[in-house]
């Protein structure tokens, strides 16, 4: 997709708590955030926040042929971009939030996801909203499933720990901002009993 940044830009300026950043993800941020995953094992891939595509055409670069990659994004510029960026079959760009990660699998037919990669600005969502998109997303993560966020600020950090029993920390300074990296595995018991919505249900 050509992205001159303009489009995250303008969107920044337009909405700038839900954007977060003026500047698309550099390509060494993407790379790094990406490493830790192993692709073999990803079969269904979500996307929160997938902006300009960064990080989205990255990860088509790394996903299996016959995966899929759900990305969920809620500023409606973006959606058509990224819609008419590509033709890549594993890509579903969903118009919506993040906190309907469960309604969007079922609407896909899918059960769980294997990855799920934010790129939500957690410390200027509204703090029930982004309390709702963690537990959310535990419950939608398959039981060896992987959840990585980049963030400029720590306030993800107990919501992630509220979820997930192991975490990994890492900084990028090769960005605008610099970023928190997390990867979060293990999900938290308590948080997935009885409460991810099923197909047909
Ligand atoms: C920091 S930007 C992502 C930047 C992107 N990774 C890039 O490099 O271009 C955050 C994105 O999250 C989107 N967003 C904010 N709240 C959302 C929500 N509840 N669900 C889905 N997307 C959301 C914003 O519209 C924005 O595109």
């Amino acid at each position: 997709m050509k992205d001159t940044g303009l489009v995250t830009a303008t969107e920044f300026l337009r909405h700038p708590s839900m954007v977060g950043s003026a500047f698309p993800a550099t390509g060494r941020m993407v790379r790094r955030m990406l490493a830790p995953v192993d692709w073999s094992t990803i079969e269904v891939a979500v996307e929160y926040g997938p902006g300009s595509g960064r990080f989205t055409f990255a990860m088509l670069e790394r996903l299996r042929p016959d995966a899929k990659l759900i990305a969920i994004e809620t500023g409606a510029e973006f959606v058509e971009k990224l819609r008419a960026a590509t033709e890549d079959p594993r890509l579903i760009v969903v118009e919506g939030s993040a906190e309907d990660i469960g309604r969007h699998l079922v609407d896909c037919d899918l059960d769980h996801a294997d990855l799920i990669l934010s790129g939500l600005p957690f410390s200027t969502l509204v703090p029930d909203d982004a309390a709702r998109i963690m537990r959310a997303t535990a419950v939608a993560l398959a039981p060896s499933g992987i959840f990585a966020a980049y963030q400029m600020r720590t306030a993800i950090r107990p919501l992630i720990e509220r979820h997930f029993a192991a975490l990994r920390h890492g900084y990028e300074w090769w960005n605008v901002p610099p970023c928190h990296l997390y990867w979060a595995t293990t999900a938290r018991p308590d948080t997935r009993v009885g409460s991810a919505p099923t197909r047909g249900g």
